[in-house]
């Protein structure tokens, strides 16, 4: 059409005689050569177009086919958890025995009956989820104290380190604080403990000692040597420790009433007091849930990945917890920390529904069966899921429901589990513990008090830590989450400064 108007106004009368001579031998080719350059970027530009368009086409082909894969891996993950994997016609009693069954070496280690390790008991997970449930859901709860508690502890911690050291730079061990901060908040939440201050320190460390012990023994696979009927043998310190505590139901909870054979005596509070294994039952899902979270969220939010933005964020707690308007966005650090350092990275069902309604109970038959294992870490993880750019990265606003793309909402995030047998923490007990032992280590020991080390910090003669220092020199590298991977680090505390 250029063309043509280009010949049609050469042609027109009004221009003038020179241009008119020199038309045929100057100007024509001069516009054929223009126009046919216009042509050429024209193709080149519809070529490039439809690049991209087939580009995107095809690009759109493979994400819908990796969108279809991904979801196809997430049902599977959720069947293995919410027990359809077992078929429509396993009863309550079934999902139990395929759960508790996965469960029997940590049963043994810790000599624990509750829901999560009853083979065949249906009234012991009944009176045990009534129990927990209305622990999670006391409406009496102070959040404030709580906090509070957890302050002093990790306070009181620095204060030693600090009188053994003067002004100068000491070190001070960075899971055991964290474990044995957790586990004062638990054991003052849970049982009558007028002076959490009162609980020996040394009480402390062994109980999370112990039990680490205890659960590196249960896991089959962490002792390769051990065959698997081995039947993993208890901590007599633990039981002992935890005794010498005489820790008490506060008497104001009647529901728990299974106590016939109550230790009596003087206590650190009032109430019924348990045997050790019945308090152990009780605060392996609080303790074993929340230290390994807290901690490497901890690390990961104040002295990996600072966010300046975090501490807007969280600005009202403790205060805000327990009030929905206001806790919002403290939770999100929660939600967060429980995304990239889930409780349970992964969690386990007796694989072969064949096994189902098996009138034997006994641990070495149940041995013998092979695991189903759904990998909570992977789907909070996963790059598909996440976005390809950051999934590692500890970023509460992804939490924003704007933010949220509804595979990430719907499908792929499960800390508590999945119906029906999701943990009753979930209804916001779980997240605001985290958030308020999450925050207030981070207020105590943030990057103005100390600096995390990894491994192969000298201190004398010897070293304190045994972690990987590649993480000291790198903070791109994900943090390691086994539990004997943590044991290491320590916090190196920053001189004083005398004013
Ligand atoms: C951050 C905190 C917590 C997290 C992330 C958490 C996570 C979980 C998970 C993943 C399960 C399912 C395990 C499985 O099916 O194999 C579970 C079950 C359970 N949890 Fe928690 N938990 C937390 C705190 C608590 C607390 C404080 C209690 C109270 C004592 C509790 C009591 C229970 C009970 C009773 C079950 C069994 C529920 C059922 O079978 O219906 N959890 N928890």
């Amino acid at each position: 059409m250029l063309a043509f108007a280009a010949i049609s106004l050469c042609q027109l009368k009004f221009l003038s005689h020179y241009t008119y001579q020199y038309a045929p031998r100057v100007i024509l080719p001069a516009i054929g050569f223009f126009l046919c350059l216009l042509l050429v970027i024209a193709l080149l530009y519809h070529l490039q177009n439809s690049y991209r368009f087939l580009d995107d086409v095809l690009r759109g082909l493979n994400n819908t086919e990796e969108s279809h894969n991904v979801q196809q891996w997430l049902h599977q993950q959720r069947s293995v958890i919410n027990f359809e994997f077992a078929g429509p016609a396993a009863t309550k009693q079934d999902h139990l025995f395929l759960r508790a069954s996965a469960n029997w070496r940590v049963r043994e280690a810790f000599g624990i009956e509750n829901s999560l390790t009853a083979t065949l008991a249906l009234d012991t997970h009944k009176s045990f989820l009534s129990i927990a449930s209305q622990h999670v859901n006391k409406r009496t709860r102070d959040w404030t104290r709580l906090y509070q508690v957890a302050k002093t502890f990790i306070q009181a911690e620095i204060a030693a380190a600090r009188l053994t050291s003067g002004r100068r730079s000491t070190t001070t061990p960075l899971a055991e604080c964290v474990q044995c901060a957790c586990l004062t908040v638990v054991l003052f939440d849970n049982f009558a403990v007028t002076d959490p201050r009162a609980l020996p320190r040394q009480a402390l460390v062994t109980i999370a000692s112990e039990i680490n012990k205890q659960w590196l023994k249960s896991k089959a696979k962490s002792e390769p040597d051990l065959p698997d009927t081995q039947v993993p043998t208890r901590s007599a310190l633990l039981s002992e420790t935890i005794s010498s505590l005489n820790l008490m139901i506060p008497r104001a909870d009647e529901s728990y009433n299974a106590h016939d054979d109550a230790a009596g005596g003087e206590g650190l509070g009032l109430g019924l007091g348990l045997r050790p294994e019945e308090i152990l039952g009780l605060i392996m899902p609080q303790y074993e849930t929340l230290w390994r979270v807290v901690l490497l969220a901890f690390v990961t939010a104040y002295h990996r990945q600072p966010d300046p933005s975090l501490v807007k964020r969280v600005e009202k707690v403790p205060e805000c917890l327990g009030n929905p308007a206001e806790e919002r966005e403290g939770l999100k650090v929660a939600k967060e920390s429980l995304r990239l350092y889930p409780s349970n990275k992964r969690i386990y069902r007796c694989a072969h529904a064949e096994s189902l309604t098996s009138s034997s109970s006994s641990s070495s038959s149940s041995s013998s069966l092979s695991l189903s294992a759904a990998d909570l870490e992977l789907s909070h993880r996963h790059p598909s899921i996440w976005g390809p750019d950051d999934p590692l990265r500890f970023r509460p606003s992804r939490f924003d429901p704007s933010e949220l793309t509804p595979l990430q909402r719907k499908l792929s995030y499960f800390p508590y589990s999945l119906r029906p047998h999701r943990c009753p923490a979930f209804s916001g007990f779980g997240d605001r513990m985290i958030t308020a032992l999450v925050v207030c280590l981070g207020r105590e020991l943030g990057p103005s008090v100390g600096r995390v080390r990894f491994g192969g910090v000298q201190v004398g003669a010897g070293s304190l830590g045994n972690g990987s220092s590649e993480l000291d020199l790198d903070e791109s590298i994900p943090l390691p989450t086994g539990r004997d991977e943590v044991q290491g680090w320590v916090l190196e505390l920053n001189e004083m400064v005398m004013i």
